[in-house]
């Protein structure tokens, strides 16, 4: 058992999922109206009102516009811009080869609802009250406990998402070099990767949050 209470954790005292709060994702994240199938658009919304209603944040702007907290922040934003505009990119990727190889059979729904999901996760991962009690307990729960991608598929499979968008918010990132990814994840992980390195090339994240690793991109760095 924890040794630390857990009474602080926002995921176990959630606020109430409203239809208010419903309106404001959907609002915030436009591009859902392309999604064809109804249930699955409504998933896509309960899936970032239940994320947010287990977290400190009261919007998805709230969320700093970063890939990992503190870790590849835009200059300028939220975490809206970083979905909505991965989502564009991933249509645009798909829409682009669907066209030129037809026999792909990209479904356009699952392109847009993962790419609207495929982050859902980080309001738990970003969450300052997480975060705060990671750094204080890394002994016991380590750092993060659990990282946005895994996070993020627990969020949709409990919201009812199909398996193939869970897949998309589990692989998008580095987990899903474990795996093979679905043809989904693959254009919504080339288009998350597309957004911060075009972003890094043309020095538009802050400085102190770009890695070691990818710093010599960097022109306007204090160091
Ligand atoms: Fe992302």
């Amino acid at each position: 058992m924890p040794k630390k209470p857990t009474a602080d954790i926002p995921y176990l005292k959630p606020c109430a999922i409203t239809d208010a709060l419903r309106k404001q994702v959907a609002e915030e994240l436009p591009e859902v109206a392309q999604i064809g199938d109804t249930s699955l658009r409504q998933k896509v919304v309960e899936a970032w009102a239940f994320a947010l209603a287990h977290s400190s944040f009261k919007s998805i702007r709230q969320i700093p516009p970063a890939g990992n907290p503190d870790t590849n922040e835009a200059k300028r934003g939220d975490q809206t811009d970083h979905l909505r505009g991965v989502t564009r990119l991933a249509v645009a990727i798909a829409a682009e080869m669907g066209t030129a190889y037809p026999e792909l059979a990209i479904d356009m729904d699952v392109i847009v609802a993962g790419g609207l999901v495929h982050d859902v996760g980080k309001a738990w991962e970003f969450d300052p009250v997480n975060r705060k009690r990671w750094k204080a307990n890394q002994k016991e729960t380590g750092r993060p406990s659990i990282r946005h991608p895994a996070f993020g598929a627990h969020i949709c499979l409990t919201v009812g998402l199909p398996e193939e968008v869970a897949h998309i918010a589990m692989a998008h990132s580095g987990e899903g070099e474990l795996l093979v990814r679905s043809l989904e994840c693959m254009i919504v992980h080339q288009a998350d990767y597309t957004f911060w390195n075009t972003l890094l090339a043309g020095g538009q994240l802050k400085p102190d949050t770009v890695p070691p690793q990818t710093r010599k991109y960097i022109t306007d760095r204090p160091f």
